[in-house]
């Protein structure tokens, strides 16, 4: 089985990543249309999420009616570029639990270790909604993934702003059950593993740290 690629092509989606990509894009602009563009993916992402139905009592009349289920989706965040995600997400689904991954690429072995794991203890009763904007070489989504998995975590789907079809591939071979969204698939990685055209570094541009 091979996972599924969404790519979410609203045209509101696109119009904002395309301001986003822009090297002239100033800090404060960038992150209100990452917070907006976050809020739509988010929007995609759960739109097969179970419903319960409760009994209402509207000024008209008494109605049985549709929730969300219990427990509400969790996000994952891969620090730190996943954490410029949460704003726009939360404001859609404010009652989701946050968890957080931290991995860095070991140089001598180039693996990913762990540095950090804290998310929701209920994780098999949960769509896990693992958010980081660029999936670029997939290692540190794999690696996220597997930790998540260890922990018996049920359902899982990746959120990310950009992809490259190297990431995409790596994804779909390490995590054939875990569909990926995106707001758009580019051309390729480069020779610095930066995504073309892409962005630039997400985190930096997120954070204002170059
Ligand atoms: N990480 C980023 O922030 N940008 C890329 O283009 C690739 C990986």
């Amino acid at each position: 089985m091979q996972n599924s690629v969404t790519t979410v092509d609203h045209p509101l989606v696109q119009h904002k990543l395309t301001l986003m990509r822009d090297k002239d894009t100033a800090l404060p602009e960038f992150r209100r249309l990452l917070r907006e563009i976050s809020l739509l993916l988010a929007y995609e992402v759960t739109r097969h999420l179970e419903l319960k139905t409760v009994t209402v009592e509207t000024p008209v009349s008494e109605a049985e009616l549709p929730v969300l289920a219990q427990p509400e989706p969790c996000f994952i965040t891969i620090l730190r570029a996943g954490n410029g995600l949460l704003d726009g997400m939360l404001d859609l689904i404010p009652a989701a639990s946050v968890g957080h991954v931290g991995l860095y690429r070991d140089p001598s072995t180039l693996e990913a270790v762990e540095y950090y794991y804290k998310v929701p203890q209920d994780m098999n009763r949960r769509l896990a909604i693992v958010v980081d904007p660029m999936l670029a070489t997939g290692h540190t989504a794999v690696a996220a993934l597997e930790l998540l998995k260890r922990d018996n975590a049920g359902a899982l789907s990746f959120v990310c702003l950009v992809a490259a079809p190297e990431g995409i591939k790596t994804l779909q071979d390490a995590h054939p059950d875990v569909p990926i969204f995106t707001a758009a698939v580019d051309e390729r990685l480069n020779e610095k593993g930066y995504i073309v055209p892409g962005l630039g570094d997400a985190g930096d541009r997120i954070f204002g740290t170059k």
